[in-house]
């Protein structure tokens, strides 16, 4: 939801930044931007993509800049124009600044600022900020008129600043918003996410809220906002960066679809304990009498990460016998939630940025519950702020609709039902006959993906199709919603998810010989009902397409498209039947022409409420 990118050192910053922004650019793609200040500023900024902004820049011309910021959006205040793109300048063309997050209060500031005199000319909440800057920076320097400034503002901000009289360093702060400053060989990056510093540095600080950053070429001073010094403890990424290449996939998307055998494997390696048949999530950082006393679990996320969550609530209820709730994350933190001792609050978050995921955590933090978090990335602000929690290990995930960062959640919720259970009622055999299932997943996944050709082969049939069914029960109701988003997100297609049975409480109105219904119906205790549901939606001439169990003849005599999947036991059941799904999104995007990794109207991460 917005990138930001600031870079200053020995090289031209120009192509650092436009090349930090590429990298950035899942974050929000409706306009872009780039500051370069030496004693002088130059700046342009475009609508649409990098690459729009990328052709009307000439390189040669801008090398003599050592410091430069740029900004891709995603827009919330003001429609995506080039006026509206960041950066933006102060009346006198010596201040740039990019910004990403929202500024409430800025009604009040733009308006005290015209009557002050500033001409504002963008319909964004972010051009007070630099007007402000600019009002106190009369009498300061850059970076105390830059925290004078910040006092005034109320909301969330991930900020970076440079003016052509001091290009020699870029103020950078933080509330609410992510920064990382990678620190290189005479050289500084900063940006929204560690995706555009790998390839420079493995050397990062994250910043954390209230805080700021003064920084030079080869050096940076922490301050909180009131300008007392902070101490930063350099960390180091141990990304590959070929994990942020497409390595010969047509996208982003697709390679992450492939990438699942592996992530998988790497969501469940080292943390299980084939003897015991338990699992073994050191940084939950929970006592044995802590693990003992959960009476009940509250997971809370938004989007894909929700859908993890309810397929999580299934299992530990089914196995773990522990009450669970799932929450939209949006919705826990405004109806003063109820919270008890012996609860046990799990956030889910993939970018662990999401605005809403971290303050419904802060809320349940602030009611003095204990908060796990599982995340994908690593520094992240809800892998910090969690008390304990754990890492899924998917790697950078690029692609806007997730998918490998879903199963591997789905893949350490296994593991947390694991070690609930066997504290519980379940057996040792039992477990180990759970873990024997899991450790064969990668290689399952790996004979679905085969069936990519048969899934793009379906996906041609339906491609004109407005309206997409999709129907599970039990532990596949949240893969059928999973399903359905796939699509909507990335195809434009609208497409619904629900339980099979509810089918013939509403839905079942929309069925004729126009309605293609997805079923995902391997074998399973409500497979006969399934079945049933399956002849209703037949009997209406719709169209079905089964995720069916290898060898399923019945299935296959009443869909009109079968793709199998092995069969499994329950627990590790929507590892597979989601994949199908994925794959078969994907491919009708493409088929409809839809950009598959940069979906329209949606970002990666979303950090505003
Ligand atoms: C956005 C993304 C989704 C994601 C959701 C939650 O809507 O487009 O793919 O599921 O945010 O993100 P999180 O990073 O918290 O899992």
């Amino acid at each position: 939801m917005c990138g930001i990118i600031g870079y200053i050192g020995r090289r031209g910053a120009a192509e650092i930044v436009v090349r930090g922004l590429k990298r950035l650019e899942y974050r929000g793609y409706d306009s872009a931007g780039i500051a370069l200040v030496d004693g002088g500023l130059f700046c342009l900024k475009k609508q649409g993509r990098i690459a729009d902004l990328e052709d009307a820049l000439d390189y040669a011309s801008l090398e003599r800049y050592r410091t430069g910021i740029g900004h891709t959006r995603w827009a919330t205040h003001g429609a995506p124009s080039d006026r509206n793109a960041h950066p933006h300048l102060c009346c006198a063309g010596k201040i740039a600044l990019v910004h990403n997050g929202i500024i409430e209060n800025y009604a009040s500031i733009k308006k005290t600022l015209l009557d002050k005199g500033h001409a504002i000319l963008s319909e964004t909440d972010t051009e007070v900020a630099v007007h402000l800057i600019e009002y106190y920076y009369a009498n300061n320097t850059l970076i105390d008129a830059v925290m004078k400034a910040l006092s005034k503002i109320e909301g969330t901000f991930g900020i970076a600043v440079v003016s052509s009289d001091e290009p020699d360093r870029i103020i950078a702060a933080r509330r609410g918003s992510p920064l990382i400053l990678g620190i290189g060989d005479d050289e500084m990056i900063l940006a929204s996410d560690a995706s555009a510093i790998v390839e420079h540095t493995r050397r990062v600080i994250y910043l954390e809220d209230n805080e700021m950053l003064e920084i030079t070429g080869s050096e940076y001073r922490g301050y909180d906002l009131e300008k007392n010094r902070k101490n930063k403890t350099v960390e180091a990424i141990d990304w590959d960066l070929a994990l942020i290449e497409k390595q010969g996939y047509d996208h982003f998307m697709l390679k992450e679809i492939f990438e699942q055998p592996e992530t998988i494997r790497n969501a469940f390696r080292g943390r299980t304990l084939p003897d015991s048949g338990a699992a073994r999530l050191d940084g939950l950082r929970l006592s044995d009498e802590e693990l003992n006393s959960i009476e009940r679990i509250i997971f809370i996320a938004c989007g894909t990460s929700w859908h993890a969550g309810l397929v999580g609530e299934y299992l530990i209820e089914q196995y773990a016998r522990i009450p669970v709730e799932v929450e939209y994350a949006s919705e826990f933190r405004y109806r003063r939630p109820i919270l008890r001792k012996g609860d046990l609050v799990i956030v889910i978050s993939q970018s662990g940025e999401t605005a809403d995921t971290l303050a419904a955590l802060r809320e349940a933090k602030a009611r003095g519950v204990r908060v796990l978090g599982i995340t994908n990335v690593v520094g992240s602000t809800i892998a910090r702020e969690s008390d304990g929690g754990v890492y899924i290990h998917a790697g950078p995930e690029i692609g806007v609709a997730s998918t490998k960062a879903f199963t591997s959640q789905i893949t350490v919720l296994i593991l947390i039902t694991l070690l609930l259970s066997r504290r519980r009622d379940m057996t040792a055999e039992k477990g180990r006959g759970i873990i024997e299932d899991l450790v064969r997943i990668p290689e399952y996944v790996r004979s679905i993906l085969d069936a990519d050709e048969r899934v793009r082969e379906i996906a041609s049939i339906y491609r004109k199709s407005r309206n997409f069914l999709y129907l599970g029960r039990g532990i596949h109701f949240p893969v059928a919603l999973e399903g359905a988003l796939k699509l909507k997100e990335i195809s434009y297609v609208h497409a619904e998810g629900y339980p099979a049975a509810e089918m013939k409480h509403g839905p079942i109105a929309l069925i004729d010989e126009n309605m293609p219904v997805v079923f995902i119906a391997p074998r399973d205790e409500v497979y006969d009902k399934i079945v049933s549901n399956m002849q209703e939606v037949k009997a209406r001439n719709g169209h079905i397409i089964a995720i069916a169990n290898e060898g399923d003849e019945e299935i296959r005599s009443l869909a009109e498209h079968v793709i199998y999947v092995p069969p499994t036991k329950k627990i590790v059941s929507p590892l597979l039947t989601v994949v199908p799904l994925q794959l078969l999104a994907y491919h009708i995007a493409v088929l409809r022409g839809c950009d598959v990794d940069r979906p329209r109207n949606l970002a990666k991460s979303v950090t505003v409420e």
